[in-house]
């Protein structure tokens, strides 16, 4: 394995005490860098960008020499695992992810593969790259969505407020549901398996949907998907971010995962207290970096005083925003740096 100058978030991730907490922010590369906006317009659309390992490992470097974060995040979506079984999406400028064609019968299962690794060199490749252009700077984060987030693009075809059809399924063909939850499951893990030996250092699953379920329904249809891929990438330590799964917490303590997400609705406390054994990463509402720059500072220094020094992981409670000021982002990141500096 390639010796790590700042391995902070390693370290972090193994509730190992650290000099200082580690940060990076979920979203870091993308709209809000100018760099990146240059960037995406050489590659002319999004899929081009994520599909030309050259340019994927360019824009996931950018945060790292621009903003000083402590790991890099592979630059892809979590939309390329239904492209590689057989669902092919779109990015529609301004609009956001489109499937041509949805899943919406057990009939639709049959046009679908298990994807491979394989099918996902393109990444694998971006991964190679960046890992040997970091130079063992910081870590990359690999990652992937979680089955049910997966599940819901691929029934809904796009975004929703509600996800109602993709909800309709689990009330109404629970066996279907199933069973596309299995193939997706069997794909992300062969999905990780791949980018761990490619080069990922770490792994975040997003389940960025979970809060549109209820506790019965997350605790079938979303938690034992995300368990079984815990369980099977081994060595590598695992971050699971699920978005409004507040009530979920108890038992993601029990997940064979290092790393738990928490967003900006979880209080820290009661976090601590529903998953002792889990270092937490999170969670300043991303909205926050709004306010002045002294604002950013007093909110950085609340969030890290309710984590305390030790296993937290700094971040956003969710993405950073398209129209977020980089400057201000940089407050944010400088702040976690200083105040939480222990030498
Ligand atoms: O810096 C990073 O975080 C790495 C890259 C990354 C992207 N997407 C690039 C991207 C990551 C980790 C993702 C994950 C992702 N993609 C999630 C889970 C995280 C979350 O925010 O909850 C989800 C739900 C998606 C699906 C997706 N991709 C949506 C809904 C959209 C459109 C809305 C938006 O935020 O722009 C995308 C597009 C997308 N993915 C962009 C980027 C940089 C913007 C595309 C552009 O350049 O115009």
């Amino acid at each position: 394995m390639q010796f790590l100058k700042n391995d902070l978030l390693l370290r972090a991730a193994r509730s190992e005490k650290t000099e200082r907490t580690p940060v990076w922010l979920m979203r870091q590369a993308g709209r809000i860098l100018s760099e990146y906006r240059r960037v995406r317009e050489t590659a002319g659309d999004f899929k081009t960008l994520v599909k030309t390992p050259e340019l994927a490992c360019e824009v996931t470097i950018q945060p790292v020499d621009i903003l000083s974060v402590d790991a890099a995040i592979i630059f892809s979506d979590i939309l390329v695992i239904p492209e590689a079984m057989g669902l092919n999406y779109e990015m529609e400028e301004n609009r956001g992810p489109v499937f041509p064609k949805r899943i919406t019968t057990p009939r639709d299962l049959q046009t679908l593969r298990i994807a491979a690794a394989e099918d996902l060199d393109y990444v694998m490749k971006a991964i190679q790259l960046t890992k040997k252009e970091l130079n063992g700077r910081v870590p990359l984060i690999g990652f992937a969505g979680a089955p049910w987030t997966i599940f819901s693009y691929m029934i809904e075809g796009r975004g929703s407020k509600t996800f109602s059809e993709a909800k309709k399924i689990l009330y109404t063909q629970p066996d279907f549901a199933h069973r596309l939850l299995e193939m997706i499951t069997q794909s992300t893990i062969n999905y990780l398996q791949g980018q761990v030996k490619a080069g990922a250092d770490i792994i975040q699953i997003f389940d960025s949907w979970a809060g549109i379920l209820g506790p019965d329904q997350y605790h079938e249809f979303s938690l034992p998907y995300i368990s079984k891929i815990c369980d099977a990438i081994e060595r590598t330590p695992k971050i699971v971010f699920a978005k409004g799964a507040f009530f979920a917490r108890q038992k993601m303590n029990a997940l064979k995962c290092e790393v738990v997400g928490l967003d900006w609705n979880m209080d820290i406390g009661e976090s601590r207290n529903q998953m002792p054994s889990k270092v937490l990463q999170g969670n300043l509402d991303p909205c926050a970096l709004y306010g002045s720059f002294d604002d950013i500072r007093r909110e950085t220094r609340k969030m890290l005083s309710g984590f305390g020094p030790d296993k937290h992981i700094a971040n956003l409670g969710h993405g950073l925003y398209p129209d977020t000021d980089p400057e201000k982002v940089k407050c944010f990141i400088e702040s976690v740096k200083e105040f939480s500096s222990r030498s």
